[in-house]
């Protein structure tokens, strides 16, 4: 994040504390039907609108940095690899052989030399080309320039690797995330390494488990014994570009940065910073390491989210880092997302199965989720 960012948005934080109104009022109360949580035809119209027309992180630029390294989709709705090939190109293919359909690549190499298809041994090069076909007496007119892999747009933007599921969109994620864009590229997110990553399948629909994260409402209940002794009781301000959300939570040490030069704020010491890279991906500047959360419906009540907590080297150095590192992925992982904010979400979600005619009432400090609904809503009526 740019410094005269950091100060601007310091003193709107310092302005809320003092209003004592936190965080920054949005529009009207809504009421919000609850299908768009249950209903099989909204999760199929998401997934042709929502899940076709915008760029997907899939994950952090550091795994695809060599040739033949690659990043596989964690979503079987998205089978997609992106790989690095031997002429240190970065390329998106559907993970699917152009044979009979199996999957090329399962995760259990540690590079690619080539894709050799585990079915009946079709084999392409890291480009993406139909290299080898077995016994090809079989396929007497095939055209291997038919066969290639299907191709994706793909770009490695500020530390993260983006794929379009479109074959024919335009990637430009500069102008997609627009001052989003400043703020990852000055974090420098392409530096730091991957300490952990965890996959698991819960029980609650996708934006349930993402909008857990777009108020600061719940904090002080919800997280009355975890992140509230850290936060400042929902002190947050917001800015929106197109569908991505930027969020910054006061941490309970705001006051201590008026001792401090206003050259000298790294508004991480004072305050944590989420975005929502929409769709489905909320990514966290904590003070000293960063989570990539990520939500991929399979049903309308059932979500694959993956975490990865990612740091900086030079910030866990010494014999305790490791203990530290576990500490901290233990905290968000387990305690607060998976323990409260995701427990609730189940929760929500079992209820709206048992009064599937309900609304949810979203208050004024909750107006980004009606926001956030407001994209997806916008995205399928295109
Ligand atoms: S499906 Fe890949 S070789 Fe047959
Ligand atoms: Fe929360």
């Amino acid at each position: 994040m740019k410094h005269e960012t950091q100060v601007a948005l310091m003193h709107k934080l310092f302005a809320l504390r003092e209003r004592g109104r936190q965080q920054d009022m949005l529009g009207r109360v809504v009421q919000l039907p609850v299908n768009v949580y249950s209903e099989p035809s909204i999760l199929d119209d998401e997934l042709q609108s929502v899940f076709k027309d915008f760029p997907m992180v899939l994950g952090h630029a550091s795994h695809v940095q060599e040739p033949g390294s690659y990043l596989l989709s964690d979503w079987d709705k998205f089978p997609v690899v992106v790989v690095r090939d031997n002429a240190g190109t970065l390329r998106a293919f559907l993970n699917m052989c152009r044979h009979r359909g199996a999957k090329l690549v399962n995760g259990e190499e540690e590079r690619l030399k080539a894709f050799v298809c585990p079915f009946h041994g079709w084999s392409y090069s890291l480009d993406g080309k139909l290299k080898g076909v077995t016994r090809s007496y079989n396929f007497p007119d095939l055209d291997p320039a038919n066969c290639n892999l299907r191709e994706l747009p793909v770009a490695e933007a500020f530390g993260l690797i983006w794929v379009h599921p479109t074959a024919t969109a335009s990637l430009d994620i500069r102008s997609y995330l627009g001052d989003i864009a400043d703020d990852l590229e000055h974090f420098n997110i392409g530096e730091l390494v991957s300490y952990k990553k965890t996959k698991v399948v819960k029980q609650a629909n996708w934006k349930l488990l993402l909008k857990t994260y777009l108020e600061g409402y719940h904090v002080p209940y919800l997280h009355r014994t975890t992140l509230q002794a850290a936060l400042k009781n929902g002190v947050i301000a917001h800015y929106e570009h197109g569908p991505n959300i930027r969020l910054v939570a006061a941490r309970t040490n705001i006051e201590e940065a008026m001792h401090v030069p206003e050259s000298d704020w790294n508004i991480l010491n004072f305050a944590s910073v989420y975005y929502t890279l929409f769709p489905n991906t909320f990514f966290i500047m904590h003070p000293d390491y960063v989570s990539i959360n990520m939500f991929f419906p399979i049903a309308p009540n059932q979500t694959i989210w993956t975490h990865e907590m990612l740091y900086r080297p030079a910030d866990f150095q010494g014999k305790d880092a490791e203990k530290s590192l576990a500490k901290r992925f233990e905290f968000t992982n387990d305690v607060v997302f998976d323990g409260e904010d995701f427990a609730v979400a189940e929760g929500v979600q079992s209820g709206i199965e048992f009064a599937p005619n309900e609304v949810h009432t979203l208050g004024l400090e909750e107006g980004l989720l009606g926001m956030f609904q407001a994209s997806v809503d916008a995205a399928i009526a295109k």
